[in-house]
């Protein structure tokens, strides 16, 4: 090792060292003894300083919705925090707030520990009863469910939005998981969700093995900020497996109301057992001068027929867009799918901003 490195080697230990002092200083020194929460509207709970905004509020029986799990990356926990105890919003929350949230004090509480006494608001959340009517195998593991709204309700949502889903049975500890809406926003009696198995998943595992027609079902939202944006720019979408949901409520939407935007969809799967809402967006091809659509396959199964694009989606976009300027997307799926395709949108022009997605 030469003579400099060695110097760069031995200060980079000691910062790495005191970092990771300071982390274990934080969890098991740090004490800020009792916490008076005071929930709006609800009531007041004590707890023991130290923990997330969110888990203090769960664990004392005021309900905050989550789609992530609380590691900060879906926007779902927000609440409204009146006094300064939760000090400045971290860089991590900045991208779910919007300027009017920041301005008035939302915050998200699975991101928030509670330090001090706080006064906060829990934004009610509007629970729908629903009836399924519907449900469908799309595929090998994606099903369509539809979910019928009761008590003459109707939803108001935006395409790209979606709602949380909880277990039948569940009432006493909700669990909940989030699902895009497929469906269009005219059809506001109804609510249509892709749901793709996870092995093991604890949710998909009781819609594919037990839920059924007729059943009594609870929805929430709608959420998210990831929705089709009032602009005359043209579009792309890009969405596979139940990525497709709300790339299918974007589309059908946009078309429905005859738009002159030039919408392509680049739909990315595995092989041709993976292809759905295929058909119909070959009929709106068919019909709408202005609708591309374009489907790569990147892991054909032998014995497959299909003489279209192959490969992954972000290498299907560098074939085809020659310049994103002035344009928007609109993206669901996988995560590393979704960064890929940023990237490639990126080189080719398009304004970050302008790029919207959901991954899961
Ligand atoms: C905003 C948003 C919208 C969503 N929309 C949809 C949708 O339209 N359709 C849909 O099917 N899902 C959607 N999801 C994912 C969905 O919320 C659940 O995470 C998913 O259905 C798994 O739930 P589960 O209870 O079966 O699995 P869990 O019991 O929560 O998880 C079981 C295991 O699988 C892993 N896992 C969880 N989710 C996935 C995943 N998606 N892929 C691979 N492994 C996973 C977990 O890490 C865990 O190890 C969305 C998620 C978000 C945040
Ligand atoms: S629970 Fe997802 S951001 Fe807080």
């Amino acid at each position: 090792m030469g003579p400099i490195v060695t110097p760069i080697v031995v200060l980079s230990s000691v910062g790495a060292g005191l970092a990771i002092i300071l982390v274990l200083a934080e969890k098991y020194l740090a004490s800020y003894g009792e916490c008076r929460i005071k929930v709006k509207g609800e009531k007041e709970i004590v707890v023991e300083g130290g923990g997330t905004l969110q888990a203090s509020l769960t664990d004392n029986g005021v309900f905050v919705p989550s789609a992530c799990g609380g590691k900060g990356t879906c926007g779902t926990c927000k609440v409204q925090i009146f006094n300064k105890g939760a000090g400045e919003p971290l860089a991590t929350e900045i991208p779910y707030l919007s300027k009017e949230d920041l301005e008035n004090g939302f915050r998200l509480s699975c991101l928030v520990k509670v330090k001090n006494d706080l006064e906060v608001s829990v934004p009610k959340i509007h629970e729908f009863r629903t009836i399924v009517t519907k449900i469908e195998d799309l595929t090998h593991d994606i099903k369509s469910i539809i979910f019928e709204l009761q008590d003459g309700e109707t939803i108001d949502f935006k395409p790209g939005q979606y709602v949380m889903m909880r277990m039948p049975g569940t009432e006493e500890e909700p669990v909940m998981r989030a699902y895009s809406i497929a469906s269009k926003p005219s059809d506001n009696h109804v609510v249509e969700l892709l749901i793709r198995l996870v092995p093991g998943g604890l949710m998909t595992t009781y819609v594919f093995t037990e839920l059924k027609v007729g059943d009594e079902v609870y929805l929430s939202g709608p959420y998210g900020e990831f929705y089709l944006r009032d602009s005359d720019k043209d579009i792309i979408c890009v969405g596979g497996g139940s990525g497709v949901a709300p790339i299918k409520s974007i589309i059908t939407h946009l078309f429905e109301k005859d738009t002159d935007r030039k919408v392509t969809y680049y739909f990315g799967a595995r092989a041709v057992k993976d292809l759905y809402f295929y058909k119909e967006c070959l009929e709106l091809k068919e019909k709408y001068p202005n609708f591309r659509f374009i489907t790569a396959l990147s892991d054909l199964d032998e014995g497959d027929q299909w003489d279209g694009d192959t490969g992954f989606i972000h290498l299907v976009i560098d074939k085809y867009l020659e310049d994103g300027e002035d344009m928007e997307s609109y993206m669901c799926g996988p995560p590393p799918m979704i960064d890929a395709a940023i990237d490639m949108l990126v080189e080719k022009d398009m304004d970050e901003d302008d790029i919207y997605f959901d991954k899961f």
